[in-house]
């Protein structure tokens, strides 16, 4: 079992497997033209696996897989059929935008993957063009058909934004609801990288929109996992991740590995640690003493109203959210 230096057990993996991002959403992405990191220094699969090994034998027994956009990366389903193939009964979940799911969603699902996260952000062809920055609706939409009748269990994020979305929380919740889909809002999280004078909602305004339809009532949060949850009049469960308070950290089970190799204790904590130079020598124990260092540092709380103010430095598209 792998336990943190607060107690806490540490049981969920989320793996970056590239930063590169085939969307430039107005809250991750910087507007000025930026290089990614060159593809040389991204680990293979089989390094990112030596790591992924060592930790699920240690007590990880749910990974996820972020980007950037993961879909980026080519044959994902190598990746995942390898992580299934050493723990088949392992909770399993990619998070993507979308844009590329359709042609992969079957083929991921044969190999293991279980559940997906996709962020809708809006109904509207235009307002999703206007926050990813490119037209890409049809294709997300067709993403998530697909996700669904290859029968993988889906989820929707959406960021409410003040005066580009915020007027269709109820509705992108109707269209998670009519599919079975569960819907969380995220509140959005400030951060250097994203369009300058952005204004997200807060959770508090989020549920006042949500309750000019609906009556709802307070359900709580699950096990370790950031949403609270609620239930509406007519028996819907939805979330709300509100990062700007502290509450879900007391029971955080998380650590994050970005595609370069780093180990990152908390998305609002800049220390990480890299596992990189271990993998690459194949030093097993190696790898080991540094996801127990990593635990041992890992940050009581995130930083939101601490050292680093208001906004995070770190970037999403790097860490995946
Ligand atoms: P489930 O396994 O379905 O519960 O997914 P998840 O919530 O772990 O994954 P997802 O990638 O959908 O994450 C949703 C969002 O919650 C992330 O993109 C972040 O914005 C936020 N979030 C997740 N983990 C943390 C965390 O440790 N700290 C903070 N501040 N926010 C987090
Ligand atoms: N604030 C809130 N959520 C964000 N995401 C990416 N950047 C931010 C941000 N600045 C969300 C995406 C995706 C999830 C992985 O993270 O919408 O659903
Ligand atoms: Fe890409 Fe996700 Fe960032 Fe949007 S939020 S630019 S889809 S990494």
């Amino acid at each position: 079992m792998l336990i943190d230096g607060h107690g806490r057990t540490v049981n969920y993996l989320r793996i970056s497997v590239t930063e590169r991002c085939n969307f430039r959403c107005q809250y991750c992405m910087p507007e000025k033209p930026f290089s990614w990191v060159p593809r040389e220094n991204l680990l293979s699969f089989e390094e990112l696996f030596s790591f992924v090994r060592v930790a699920i034998d240690e007590g990880v027994d749910k990974i996820r897989i972020t980007g950037g956009e993961p879909l980026l990366r080519e044959d994902l389903d190598r990746f995942v059929q390898m992580i299934h193939d050493h723990k088949p009964d392992i909770d399993l979940a990619l998070t993507t935008n979308g844009y590329l799911l359709a042609d992969v969603a079957e083929r991921l699902k044969e190999v293991g993957l279980k559940r997906i996260n996709i962020s809708i952000d809006s109904l509207k062809p235009e307002v999703a063009a206007k926050i990813a920055q490119k037209d890409v609706l049809d294709k997300v939409l067709a993403g998530v058909e697909k996700a669904l009748e290859v029968g993988l269990k889906v989820k929707v994020n959406m960021v409410p934004l003040k005066g580009i979305n915020d007027d269709e929380i109820v509705d992108v919740m109707e269209y998670a609801k009519a599919r079975g889909m569960t819907i969380r809002y995220i509140e959005y999280m400030e951060n250097v990288h994203a369009k300058v004078g952005l204004k997200g909602l807060s959770g508090k305004e989020i549920l006042e929109r949500v309750k000019e339809k609906y009556v709802i009532k307070k359900v709580g949060r699950e096990g370790s996992s950031p949403a609270f949850n609620y239930l509406t009049d007519d028996g819907y469960k939805f979330g709300v991740i509100d990062p700007h308070k502290h509450d879900f950290c007391e029971s955080c089970n998380r650590i994050r590995l970005t595609a370069e190799g780093f180990l990152i204790p908390c998305l609002y904590f800049d220390e990480a640690m890299s596992i990189r130079d271990a993998v690459k020598a194949g030093d097993i124990e190696g790898a080991s003493e540094v996801l127990r260092e990593v635990l041992r540092n890992k940050p009581e709380k995130n930083r939101w109203d601490e050292e680093n103010g208001e906004e995070s430095t770190r970037a999403f598209y790097e860490t995946g959210g």
